[in-house]
């Protein structure tokens, strides 16, 4: 892929330019939720990260985060139903309308399938199909990228302690709130994360690729060179299926 400035991005797409529903899919740590805050930022989409919404039930003590907390500890997948009915759940909230982006769903093909045939065309706005994007981070770059990883307890916003730390140690530099470091991102819970990837997750990247609703982008570049990458992916797909 080219290298293309913001701008040249904005003048090849037009300014009312919208992705409509995006995927971003790739093994844990190679930036899925640092570049879904960027799009979220840029076109005013929301982003739904399923690992989030497992997170604020865990946080909550309801009952599906008392079902989810052991499965995530351990670097599993939760559930297909459940996931697929959080995910169905969120997506009739009005601010999807417009598009979405998600961040670590599907994760399995039955998720794929259920997103794809019951989910994404026949029930939510936008009518557009869905496109994917695929992150992708060489395996040795992707500990330091989950070990060094602290996020800030209110805003959200993602750090990471070698490459792109706060001005303060543990505190975010946009809100003065205290950063969390979550409790999956050890080396033994990434090991697991990663052969729970190669099992199940990479079919998925295999499913977008063949129905040609697909992208890869380099993720071992700096954020912003990763974010063009994505942005460049999504304009030449949705030129590509827009009908
Ligand atoms: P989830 O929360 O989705 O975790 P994940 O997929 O493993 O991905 P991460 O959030 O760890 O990484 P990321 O790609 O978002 O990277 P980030 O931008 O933070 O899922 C957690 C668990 O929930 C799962 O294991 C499972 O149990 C359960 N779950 C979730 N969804 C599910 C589903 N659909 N079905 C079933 N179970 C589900 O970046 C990482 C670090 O790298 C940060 O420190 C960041 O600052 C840094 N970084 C980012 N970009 C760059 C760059 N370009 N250069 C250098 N550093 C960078």
């Amino acid at each position: 892929m080219t290298h293309t400035s913001e701008s040249n991005l904005t003048a090849l797409a037009g300014d009312d330019f919208l992705p409509g529903p995006v995927l971003l899919l790739g093994a844990p740590g190679v930036g899925k939720g640092t570049q879904a805050q960027l799009l979220v930022t840029k076109y005013g989409i929301p982003q739904i990260s399923t690992g989030d919404l497992l997170r604020g039930n865990i946080a909550r003590g309801s009952e599906l985060g008392l079902k989810a907390k052991e499965i995530m500890s351990s670097g599993h997948l939760v559930d297909d139903e459940i996931v697929n009915q959080m995910v169905l759940h969120r997506l009739q909230e009005k601010d999807t309308h417009r598009g979405y982006i998600l961040d670590g769903y599907p994760r399995t093909l039955e998720q794929a399938k259920y997103l794809d045939l019951t989910i994404a065309g026949p029930i939510f706005l936008p009518r557009l199909p869905v496109l994917a994007v695929s992150i992708v981070v060489p395996y040795d770059q992707l500990l330091e990228r989950i070990t060094g990883r602290r996020i800030c307890s209110t805003c959200k916003h993602i750090y990471n302690m070698f490459s792109n730390a706060p001005k303060v140690v543990g505190v975010c530099d946009f809100d003065g709130a205290s950063l969390m470091q979550r409790g999956d991102d050890t080396e033994a819970v990434f090991v697991e994360r990663m052969k729970t990837f190669e099992a199940q997750t990479a079919p998925v990247v295999a499913h977008y690729h063949d129905l040609g609703r697909f992208e890869e982008a380099d993720g071992n570049q700096s954020v912003e060179a990763v974010n063009i990458a994505i942005e460049q992916a999504i304009i030449k797909l949705r030129g590509a299926t827009r009908r």
